[in-house]
């Protein structure tokens, strides 16, 4: 039997009923055990304290690596929708201590990024259940982060889903990037704000 079928849906949500299991019922079993595996792995990651052991471990699960890639503490969230497959990562890029990654849409990231500690990417946008009052406003959303080749992400900035970094851009430290920044291009400030263009 199919597990999202409506007989299994409808003795889960008889089952839970009053239970505080309400997310269980709106991501049905077979996303839940999908959480409960990849949130697991995401705890293997997390305790690997080797770069080349957290790619190793990342390509296995379906992130693209590439070469001379440095990973250091970074945390992933939302990788029980499709893995870790969302993850690509060119060559020579840096992710430095505690950095966030929301795998719930893809994040690209190409050749020569570095993207420094605390810096938060998001993909997607999720007020709560299906029936909480906001999402007549704010319906969920998925959308894909890409950041080009050659940027920088400064420490603890934000880029919120959508975003794409262009080619050589300088996001500066605890910047908020809610639009696409053009290419060579030193943004800073929340909402990040234009300061300046690069050779
Ligand atoms: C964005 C950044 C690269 C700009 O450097 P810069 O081109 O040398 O700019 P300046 O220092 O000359 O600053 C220019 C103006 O922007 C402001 N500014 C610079 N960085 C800022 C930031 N992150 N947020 C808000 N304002 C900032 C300065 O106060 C200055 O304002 P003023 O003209 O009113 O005095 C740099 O400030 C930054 O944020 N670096 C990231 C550091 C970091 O994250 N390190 C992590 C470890 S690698």
């Amino acid at each position: 039997m199919n597990y999202d079928s409506g007989r299994t849906r409808s003795s889960l949500a008889r089952m839970t009923k009053g239970k505080n299991m309400k997310a269980l019922n709106e991501i049905r079993i077979g996303k839940a055990l999908g959480f409960i595996f990849f949130t697991l792995y995401g705890v293997l990651i997390d305790i690997v304290l080797f770069s080349p052991l957290k790619i190793f471990l990342l390509r296995l699960a379906g992130a693209k690596i590439g070469n001379d890639v440095v990973i250091h503490k970074v945390r992933f969230f939302n990788q029980y929708h499709h893995g870790f497959s969302n993850l690509e990562i060119g060559n020579y890029c840096f992710l430095g201590d505690e950095v966030m990654l929301d795998l719930a849409d893809k994040i690209i990231i190409e050749d020569h990024v570095t993207i420094s500690n605390r810096a938060l990417i998001l993909t997607h946008t999720n007020v709560g259940y299906k029936d909480h009052p906001l999402q007549e406003n704010y319906p969920r959303i998925f959308k894909k982060v890409k950041i080009e080749k050659g940027s920088f992400i400064g420490a603890g900035a934000i880029i919120l889903p959508g975003v794409t970094i262009s080619q050589g851009a300088v996001v500066g430290a605890g910047a908020v990037v809610t639009k696409n920044v053009a290419k060579n291009t030193v943004v800073i400030g929340s909402p990040a704000k234009f300061l300046k263009k690069l050779k």
